[in-house]
């Protein structure tokens, strides 16, 4: 594993990868590498010749208090991570290489050249951190324009991000291919972040709640729930019930705009963020609300509809009709919302 700290050099090495025919995989992180990341360069591995993951604390996407000074970091124990997980290329910039005019967290305006996506970013997280999906816009599209092509693997975990630099990447003409992966969680439901070591124990237990409100949400939704305001109720009386908990947003949305729809149709996307102690935690989980027919059918008691969190971010024809018993006890636990048994609607 060679490990690069300047620009140059990345965009050389990918370059003559390129030339030679390999196919690039680019995973990129801020560093403090758990399960979840690991899942990305996992799949970058499978799927791709050769893989660049980046770790790079981009304080562009930081605002004015929060955590850039106490963002987790362990360049070292992360590099041995990504010796064992195979990887070829790891690249650790300073600030310097990614900026050549100084800039800081929470200063906006500091450098001239920016990227922002607009419509997006306004939304939800772009809402509650103004400039942070700019930042985030910005530093990703010097890293697809340093490796060129290539496969760039995100996280469902950070959807909007996801969505966003989808929309960047096309719009902009990146000769890149972004594949959106699953969250992985902890067995009690929380979504692995890097900012869950800053949780002390009771906070810890008490942050599961993010993942209980969605999957009672989206239990809902299943049932046949169309209306936002009702789940977004049942979601703001889970985190309510925790003291250590403040909701920041919850909400249910078109999974492609975002978007609140007067009804949940299709593909629905739950989303969250809130405090638990002062470490801001977000999550997310998509499900299909269930065509007319098939809340008819759950009404009368045969079917219960499972949603699809795992699945790829593409138009959505999988969905899955399960006993209700059998969709009661997936339900129990939010590996429950993801599913294995995904079916074309055709198959039904
Ligand atoms: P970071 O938070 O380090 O996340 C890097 C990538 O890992 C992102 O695509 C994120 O969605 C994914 N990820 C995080 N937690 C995950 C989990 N539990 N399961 C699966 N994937 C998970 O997101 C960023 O960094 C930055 O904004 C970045 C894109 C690198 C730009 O600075």
């Amino acid at each position: 594993m060679q490990v690069l700290e300047r620009s140059d050099e990345l965009a050389e090495i990918a370059q003559s990868l390129q030339r030679s025919g390999n196919r690039v995989g680019l995973v990129p992180t801020m560093g403090f590498l758990h399960r979840g990341h690991l899942s990305l360069v996992e799949r970058a591995r499978t799927e791709c010749d050769s893989v660049v993951v980046t770790i790079f604390v981009n304080p562009l996407q930081f605002g004015e208090g929060e955590d850039f000074d106490v963002y987790p970091r362990d360049v070292q124990g992360d590099l041995t991570k990504l010796e064992d997980a195979g990887v070829d290329f790891v690249f650790v910039p300073t600030v310097e290489q990614m900026y050549p005019e100084p800039v800081a967290a929470g200063v906006s305006g500091a450098t001239a050249t920016t990227v922002l996506v607009r419509g997006i970013s306004e939304l939800w997280e772009g809402a509650s951190r103004p400039g942070h999906f700019e930042g985030v816009a910005t530093v990703v599209a010097k890293l697809f324009a340093l490796v060129g092509r290539c496969r760039a693997y995100f996280g469902d975990k950070d959807y909007q991000q996801l969505l966003l630099i989808r929309r960047m990447a096309r719009d902009l003409l990146f000769p890149v291919e972004v594949v959106g992966c699953s969250t992985i969680r902890e067995p009690d439901g929380l979504a692995l972040s890097s900012r869950n070591v800053r949780l002390s124990g009771p906070e810890r237990r008490a942050a599961c709640v993010l993942s209980r409100a969605l999957l009672d949400g989206a239990r809902d939704v299943q049932s046949g729930e169309t209306q936002p305001h009702s789940v977004v109720e049942k979601m703001q009386r889970i985190v309510l019930g925790e003291p250590l908990a403040s909701l920041e947003y919850a909400a249910a949305v078109d999974a492609w705009t975002l978007e609140v729809p007067e009804k949940l149709v299709g593909d629905v996307r739950l989303i969250i963020a809130a405090r638990v102690g002062s470490v801001r935690l977000i999550d997310n989980v998509g499900v299909i609300a269930p065509t007319t027919a098939e809340v008819s059918r759950i009404q009368q008691g045969t079917f219960g509809v499972c949603s699809v969190e795992d699945r790829e971010l593409e138009p959505v024809e999988a969905t899955v009709l399960v006993g209700v018993g059998q969709a009661g006890e997936q339900a129990s636990g939010v590996a429950g919302v993801k599913s294995n048994h995904q079916v074309n609607r055709q198959e039904r």
